[in-house]
């Protein structure tokens, strides 16, 4: 089955072609350049650029899998959850090429996609397996049984992972998206320099907490600045990236334990951070647990992980009809 997959969920449009589960074409335009310079996604100029791109990287897709429109045999979108702007360029587009090619068409929830993601990759865990989402809006450990049977086990009760790393960034005058230029930076820093607090919330509760982080970090830099002292910058960062990386695995570990599960898998974008996948490494093999990580480029958004979500719920529940809409929040928690 050949799948035309679109993703325009946030501030990336996104299309690819898989043939079942293989990646012909993943194609994705960025617009961080636009974005930085606001220190966040601005959602009306995301919509914007993702009306101008939406079309020449799904003819860009189609061409690099060398297939056209009328092969394609199903067209899977992002239906949400993120900006109800971006998801309607995407999705909208999607119903239309649906509507004229007379192809059938699925809607996929984001968060699916990157739950599905480690697919992707060469060596896939088998179900059921835990899963930890950590990107810009999410920060969530579900439990998968299925291509599509997923349970939300504990999520972020406040700030996600990824956007306690954009707000550090943003304080210390990094550019936007800040995970990348934190991670950078910390790697000229001490981890061990400032003990910034862990938020561990309940005893055996698999939910997150970043925010109180994130103002640890706001009021360590004040009160340097207050004594006139200086901000080391590399420091700062390697703490705060230990801080959230330590509770990402903890709580993830904790959760495979708790429901007698002997394999782990990240996605999202802060899945490309480093250290956490070092962390992860190592106390998956003292856990006696099988870590699984997907390739770089399917960690942060992309359409190929839509276009293999798509393909799987298509198979098991057909097709939606074409008066569908758009949803800001995932039913997947
Ligand atoms: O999954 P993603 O592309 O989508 C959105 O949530 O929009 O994730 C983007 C997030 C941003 O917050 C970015 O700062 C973070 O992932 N990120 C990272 C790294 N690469 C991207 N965070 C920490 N370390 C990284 N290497």
């Amino acid at each position: 089955m050949l799948i035309l997959g679109i993703e325009s969920s946030c501030d990336d449009t996104a299309a690819a072609v898989l043939q079942g589960d293989t990646v012909l074409a993943n194609i994705l335009t960025s617009q961080d350049v636009i974005h930085t310079k606001f220190g966040g996604v601005v959602p009306e100029l995301a919509s914007r650029q993702h009306l101008q791109a939406v079309h020449p990287v799904v003819e860009k897709a189609l061409s690099e899998a060398g297939t056209t429109l009328d092969k394609i045999d199903l067209i899977a979108a992002t239906q949400g959850p993120g900006l109800i702007g971006s998801l309607l360029v995407g999705f909208s587009y999607a119903k239309a090429l649906s509507m004229v090619s007379k192809t059938p068409m699925i809607g996929v929830d984001h968060m699916a996609g990157h739950i599905l993601s480690i697919f992707l990759s060469k060596n896939p865990p088998v179900f059921p397996y835990i899963s930890l989402i950590v990107s810009g809006g999410t920060s969530a450990i579900y439990l998968a049984e299925s291509f599509t049977k997923f349970s939300c086990l504990g999520r972020t009760r406040d700030d996600a992972a990824g956007e306690a790393f954009d707000k550090v960034a943003k304080l210390l005058g990094l550019p936007y998206p800040g995970g990348p230029h934190v991670s950078k930076m910390a790697e000229a820093g001490d981890p061990d320099y400032i003990k910034f607090p862990r938020s561990w919330l309940e005893p055996d509760s698999l939910d997150f907490s970043f925010s109180g982080l994130k103002t640890s970090v706001l009021n360590y830099v004040n009160q340097q600045k207050v004594k006139n002292q200086k901000i080391s910058a590399p420091d700062i960062c390697a703490s705060f990236e230990k801080a959230v990386v330590e509770v990402l695995v903890n709580k993830t570990i904790l959760a495979a334990e708790k429901y007698n599960i002997p394999s782990i898998a990240i996605g999202g974008g802060v899945s490309a951070n480093s250290k956490l996948r070092e962390l992860f490494h190592h106390e998956c093999t003292l856990a006696d647990k099988v870590f699984y990580a997907p390739e770089l480029n399917y960690c942060t958004d992309n359409a190929a992980m839509i276009a293999l979500a798509g393909g799987h719920i298509y198979k098991k529940n057909g097709s939606i009809p074409l008066d569908h809409d758009v949803y800001s929040r995932s039913s997947l928690g």
